[in-house]
Formats: C-alpha cells, structure tokens, sequence
C-alpha cells in the first residue's frame, strides 16, 4: 500500500490476535512497528517469532494507566524515532448478563477499552502535533459499537464510546493533518474469541448470522488496518470501516 515503507507504528495490543496480525503486516509493508501488550513474557515471545522478518521491538504496557502510558510513548519513540501511525489495538471482553455487571467489572472494560484508547490517543497525537508532520491513527470499535449485542453491555459501551471518540478526535486533529478513523470487526478468530466460545458455537453462528458463512480472520481485520493508515485513504477522515462478513447488512 502506498505511502507505508519506512513508516513507525505503535500497535497497542500488538502481542496476539488482530495486534500480532497487525505487527506482521506492518512488516511486510516495509514499517518498522512498536508494541505493546499487558504481558511481558507474551510481548518478548512476539517480538522474538516476528524479528526475523524485519524491525519490530516492544514492551508491556497496561494502557488504562497514565504513568505506564507515558513510558510507552517514550519507549516507542526512542525505538522508532517518531511515531507516525498508531494502531489503538488494545482491548478485553467478556459476556456477562446486563444484571448481574458489577461495578468492578464495568470499571475495568471502560478502563482498558475506552480510557486506555483515550490516553494513548491523546499521548501519541500530542507527539504527532510536536513534531508538525501530521500522522494516521486507527481506534478499535467493533460492530458491537454499532448495535448492542446481548451479554456485553460494558464492552457494547465502551466500543460504542471508541466510535464518538474516534470522529471528535478527527474533528480535531485534521487541522494537524492527523487522520483519525476507526474498524467495526464483527466475528474475528482470535484467542479472545476462543477464549469466549467454543467452535461449534461460532460454526452455528456464522451459517446463521454472518452471510460470508464463515467468521473473519486477524489478518482481514490487519488489512484494514493497513489501507486506513496508508495514503491510499488520504481522504479518509473520521469513519468507521465495519469488516463483519455482511453481519449488521441485514
Ligand atoms: N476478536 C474479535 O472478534 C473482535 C471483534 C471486534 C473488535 N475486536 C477488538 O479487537 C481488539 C483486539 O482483540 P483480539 O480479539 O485480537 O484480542 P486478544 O485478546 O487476542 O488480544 C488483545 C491484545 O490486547 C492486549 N491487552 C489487553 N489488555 C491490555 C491492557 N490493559 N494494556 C495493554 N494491552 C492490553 C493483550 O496483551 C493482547 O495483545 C480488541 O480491542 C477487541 O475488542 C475484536
């Protein structure tokens, strides 16, 4: 894709699923990539596996905090020297039935989701700002941030919330020449996704609701990520790209 070689990524979320899909693309497309993830152990074995195929280091991050934000920034910096595209990756769900969510458990998916996206937003576009040249950043929302699926009230909120962040933060930071959008990925198989279902369920769901037949992969979802941050959507500017196999088409 055009206007990617060379470039510096910081992908939150980077060390599994959709973020590691996303760290080999980048790869490929010739950027040297940052990550980050909540486990060292998993970040160091990510960045071990995908060294071979080109410029990728990172570190552990808990994104819903300031102070370990803040480190990640410097960190990504020092590595890439500046940050031209940021991936806002990182994120955590699991089902739970409206009445009985806990304060504890909304505060915790709000925090990672939506603060944790909010804080390093605004501590890589502060950079970008600096440094004058302008920049792409790509939230994660989810379909789930379009319609509000059974069992997931905080995680539906906090990506319905990613959303409205993603097009304020255009609003914005256009002026800067920072482009800002966001993905809707419906059904995607990660280790998130395996955690939470087991496969005949997802068989069952896919042949009824996604009319592709068949739920989506992370590289599907990385591809998007690619062509949003790249110059081939240079006119792209505050939307949400749904990658749902035709899920919310009907
Ligand atoms: N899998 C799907 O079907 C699907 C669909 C739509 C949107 N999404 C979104 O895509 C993103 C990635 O999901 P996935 O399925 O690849 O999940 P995953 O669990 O496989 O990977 C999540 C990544 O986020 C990191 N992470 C979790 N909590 C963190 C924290 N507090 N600080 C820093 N990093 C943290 C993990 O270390 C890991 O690298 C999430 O935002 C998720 O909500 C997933």
């Amino acid at each position: 894709m055009r206007g990617l070689k060379g470039r510096g990524v910081l992908i939150s979320g980077g060390s599994r699923g959709i973020g590691k899909a996303t760290a080999v693309r980048f790869l490929e497309e010739g950027c040297r990539v940052f990550i980050c993830g909540i486990d060292q152990t998993e970040v160091d074995q990510t960045v071990a596996e995908l060294s071979s195929a080109g410029d990728i280091s990172g570190v552990a991050c808990d994104v819903s905090l300031e102070e370990s934000v803040a480190h990640l920034v410097a960190a990504a910096e020092q590595s890439l020297g500046q940050i031209e595209i940021l991936i806002n990756n990182a994120g955590i769900a699991w089902q739970e039935d409206f009445l009985d969510i806990t304060a504890e458990h909304w505060d915790r998916i709000l925090a990672v989701n939506l603060r944790g996206m909010f804080l390093v937003g605004q501590a890589v576009a502060r950079r970008m700002v600096a440094h004058g040249k302008g920049g792409a950043i790509v939230n994660m929302s989810s379909t789930n941030g379009l319609v509000g699926e059974a069992q997931y009230t905080h995680y539906n909120a906090s990506k319905g919330g990613a959303l409205l962040l993603t097009k304020t933060m255009a609003t914005e930071l256009g002026m800067h020449g920072i482009r800002v959008n966001a993905l809707c990925p419906g059904y995607i198989l990660t280790p998130l996704a395996q955690e939470i279902y087991d496969p005949s369920e997802v068989a069952a769901f896919a042949n009824q609701s996604i009319p592709l037949k068949r739920v989506g992969t992370p590289e599907e979802v990385a591809a998007a990520y690619a062509f949003l941050a790249s110059d081939d959507a240079s006119f792209i500017h505050g939307t949400g790209l749904v990658i749902d196999g035709g899920q919310l088409a009907f």
